[in-house]
């Protein structure tokens, strides 16, 4: 047992939270747990259904990791217990898989906000894992006990705002204050709501041939899915425990038929147009969704030149993709600052700019991404957007590129990111009405403007889980660099 302690899984602190969300997607992608819990959560979920509970189960926990964390610590206070930091590690681990209970409750929201009865059966997969981590320890029953005593609504009252505020939606205070400053309160509520729900997921089919084998099959299985109103052969499917990988595991997505993907991805590539003929440079590309959205509008008639810097995202995404024919796409593996250094390829019609990010947007598919939020964070992606823009802008300039498009997008709420960005570069750019009914004519795609008070406000877009049927949130920039005629 002590041997095992030592080799904890999971650090404590907001590392835990990473730790698991990592270990998840070893478990989700490779069917290959790294760490002994999952592992052990493996040889006890052995089928693919199973799997998808225990990641469920496990997503909850992340997604509520302040409220649960801030539980756990109260009650321990109380208790006066204290452990071994390894073992607070395994500890606050447990509690929160063992508290937040898929088959029971939704979200802790649910229970304190709408008053649903929470069912406080410890499910038997949990109760095993204790037994197997603590079988001498019985201090964990106190803590049950203790925790379950506890009372949601009188244990915030006692934390000030916005903590508690934070607490009961399962946000950080970075996010909470950074978004007042451009939604009201209940706007904001509601987009948490959004985040904490993730009532919905998008299958996107290649062609009409693939969209009718799907529909076919997903009446077949009873899926309950309705069809997008902004984008054609897009669907919008009701998250049930299990359908996403029923649906990521079935053969029309292993031949690249049809593919999951977030709304909002989709619209950027809308917005991005690309046509027959074209040729694309997309800059920040794995795990390559906007690049295979895009193949699939030009199929074999254009070119695409996708980049990232990362190459372990670029093997693993090329690993399990089914989208694209390999020998189809030009792969480079550069960083993007130095765009002008390594491309060689002639004049781009389109570049996209999907560059690195907070996240922010993103909360519900990668709810891990808000426990890292901080100033700090969010000022190191500024400073890494603007020198992509920066280098993009100069190589445009230096090879007379006037006509070439770019896109410039990111899933972040924050105004930093997108118009704050933009407004910088505005004298050496020329901005793109993504709202012109020219661009969007063909298209219709509803999308809403920036945030207010900025140069850039009208022309750009933004999309909304709230607005735009559970999307990410996404910000989208269109512009062309004027070129001096050499
Ligand atoms: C938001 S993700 C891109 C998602 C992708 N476009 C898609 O649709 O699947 C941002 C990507 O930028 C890459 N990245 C970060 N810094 C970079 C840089 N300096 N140059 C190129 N790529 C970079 C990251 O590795 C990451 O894969």
């Amino acid at each position: 047992m002590k041997n095992r302690m030592k080799h904890s899984t999971f650090a404590p602190g907001g590392q835990l939270v990473m730790r698991v969300a990592d270990a998840l997607r070893q478990m989700m992608i490779r069917e290959n747990p790294l760490e002994k819990i999952l592992k052990y959560l493996r040889n006890q979920a052995g089928n693919k259904k199973e799997r998808a509970k225990s990641f469920m189960y496990f997503m909850q926990v992340i997604k509520h990791y302040n409220l649960l964390d801030a539980l756990v610590r109260h009650v321990t206070r109380i208790k006066e217990i204290s452990f071994h930091s390894n073992e607070i590690a395994w500890f606050v681990c447990l509690v929160l898989i063992f508290h937040v209970k898929q088959e029971a409750i939704s979200s802790l929201h649910d229970a304190l906000v709408k008053r649903r009865s929470v069912d406080h059966e410890v499910p038997q997969m949990t109760l095993d894992l204790l037994d197997e981590i603590f079988p001498v320890t019985p201090s964990w029953q106190y803590i049950h006990e203790l925790i379950l005593s506890v009372n949601l609504k009188t244990f915030l009252v006692a934390f000030p705002h916005p903590d508690s505020f934070a607490l009961q939606f399962a946000h950080p205070t970075f996010f909470i204050d950074k978004m007042l400053q451009l939604v009201s309160e209940k706007r904001l509520i509601r987009l948490m709501q959004e985040h904490l729900e993730d009532r919905r997921f998008f299958i996107h089919a290649r062609d009409a041939t693939s969209l009718k084998e799907l529909i076919a099959w997903l009446n077949v299985k009873n899926f309950t899915y309705q069809p997008d109103r902004d984008i054609p052969r897009l669907l919008q499917v009701l998250n049930e425990p299990g359908w996403k990988q029923a649906i990521a595991s079935h053969p029309l997505n292993s031949c690249g038929k049809i593919a999951l993907v977030d709304k909002a991805s989709v619209m950027v590539v809308e917005m991005l147009d690309p046509r027959a003929g074209d040729t694309i440079l997309d800059l920040c590309a794995a795990p390559f969704m906007k690049t295979s959205i895009s193949f699939w509008h030009m199929g074999q008639h254009g070119r695409i030149i996708a980049n990232d810097v990362n190459s372990s995202r670029i093997q693993a995404a090329l690993d399990g993709m089914a989208t694209i024919p390999r020998h189809s796409i030009h792969w480079l593996n550069s960083d993007a600052r130095c765009m002008s250094s390594f491309y060689r390829g002639g004049e781009p019609d389109k570049i996209l700019l999907d560059v690195p990010c907070t996240g922010s947007g993103s909360f519900m598919i990668h709810p891990r991404l808000k426990w890292v939020q901080s100033s700090r964070f969010l000022q190191q992606n500024v400073v890494l957007q603007q020198s992509i823009l920066a280098d993009v802008i100069k190589t445009c300039k230096e090879n007379h590129w006037k006509e070439t498009k770019i896109l410039y997008a990111n899933c972040s709420y924050y105004a930093d990111e997108g118009e704050g960005v933009m407004d910088k570069i505005m004298p050496s750019i020329e901005l793109i009405d993504l709202h012109d009914y020219q661009i969007n004519q063909t298209r219709g795609l509803r999308v809403s403007s920036g945030w207010k008070g900025f140069k850039c406000s009208s022309k750009v877009a933004r999309t909304f889980p709230d607005l735009h049927d559970g999307c990410q949130a996404f910000f989208m920039a269109l512009f062309k660099v004027p070129v001096e005629t050499p």
